[in-house]
């Protein structure tokens, strides 16, 4: 996508050193477009930990880039597999991450040591890009589940969508999950309207997808997270499109903390409730959403505290709470997949059940 006409992708070889990446610092969106360079495994674990870099399907290539750095110092077995430990343990609920690191050992465990870093750099690159095209399909399919509730309507009139968190371009490698179909509505001329969850604590909805969608000129409204139900109950959603973190083989759906709710209050409200992702959010090996996908615990300091520019253009964190208070910071929920109407996959949309995603994806069976 592009940031003042200028085409990005969220990572990519520096141009000034193949042997480093370069990322987007998105802790400073939308106030600053900073780039890191980043040129170890350690560079790159501390940008997905402090999420400079985040994202599911994002950290799963900066994963597979910073196990392709490591290999270029040493790339003898035990250090691949333990850089690959650690890379893979920086965040523990989105599954592209594990994901990823699985498909760079697997390919690069038969390779020689010598020849281990110039392949692993080739599947990484192979990572991004397989990426980019998915997430274009899942445009693609998103876009017709658009056209089909347009087809009822007057034509020219709005369609409102509600999206939590960042599922676009810059949690991706390009286009995003829930806002490439969004993205590709604004293109052909709908006239879509997003409505935006400012999506507490760390306010990526706030942050990151207002500074997207304003960049690529989609009309949006940021909105306070409580107020989606509302807006339901009013008929002012006609859908609401979420990406995800993890998917069950079932269908149940984990993504950021919030979640959950808006899917009750859309099934409340008779609003089609669509879940966004590539085939690598999907974890096979697991059945029961609630009792099996790891959710990441966060420092309680981002819900006691938050961040953003003063009126003097200075970035501060202020505190909001009592001192002495407590505060916790579970930062993804688990919806069940009776609660999702369907999932869009790069091959297609389907019931988020086993039926519906092993009818998309009949190698799973
Ligand atoms: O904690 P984050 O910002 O990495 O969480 C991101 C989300 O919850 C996204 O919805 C999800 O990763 C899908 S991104 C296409």
């Amino acid at each position: 996508m592009k940031i003042n006409g200028i085409p990005y992708r969220s990572i990519w070889v520096s141009p000034e050193d193949r042997h480093a990446i370069c990322i987007f610092d998105q802790t400073k969106f939308p106030f600053a477009v900073d780039i890191l360079t980043l040129r170890d495994k350690h560079a790159v674990a501390d940008a997905i930990l402090t999420m400079k870099t985040r994202g599911a399907p994002l950290i799963g290539a900066a994963g597979a880039w910073g196990l392709a750095l490591s290999l270029r110092t040493d790339p003898g077995n035990e250090a691949m597999e333990e850089s690959a430990s650690m890379l893979a343990g920086t965040r523990p609920t989105a599954v592209n991450l594990r994901w990823a690191i699985d498909r760079m050992l697997e390919k690069l465990r038969p390779v020689k040591p010598e020849d281990r870093y110039e392949a692993a750099r080739a599947e990484a690159a192979l990572i991004c890009d397989e990426d980019v095209l998915q997430n274009e399909a899942i445009g693609r399919n998103g876009f017709d589940l658009i056209k089909d509730i347009l087809k009822n309507r007057p034509s020219g009139k709005q369609i409102n969508i509600l999206t939590h968190c960042n599922a676009g371009w810059i949690a991706t490698v390009d286009w995003g999950t829930a806002l490439a179909p969004i993205y590709m509505a604004a293109d052909s001329g709908v006239n879509v309207h997003v409505w935006v969850d400012e999506t507490r604590p760390r306010n990526q909805g706030a942050s990151l997808t207002a500074w997207e969608l304003g960049k690529h000129g989609v009309p949006h409204t940021v909105i306070a997270d409580n107020a989606g139900g509302h807006l339901m109950q009013h008929g002012l959603v006609d859908l609401v499109i979420v990406g995800t973190d993890r998917v069950t083989r079932t269908g149940d759906v984990a993504n950021k903390i919030g979640t959950y709710l808006k899917a009750l209050a859309a099934k409340d409200n008779n609003v089609p409730f669509w879940v966004a992702l590539p085939s690598t959010t999907i974890d096979w090996n697991i059945r029961d959403g609630i009792k099996e996908i790891p959710i990441e615990e966060r420092s309680a300091s981002e819900v006691s505290h938050i961040a953003g520019m003063d009126a003097d253009g200075i970035f501060r964190t202020v505190r909001l709470m009592p001192e002495g208070s407590k505060a916790a910071n579970p930062a993804f929920d688990v919806t069940p997949a009776h609660l999702v109407t369907g999932l869009i996959t790069e091959r297609g949309c389907c019931a988020a059940s086993e039926e519906g995603l092993l009818s998309l994806f009949p190698e799973r069976s």
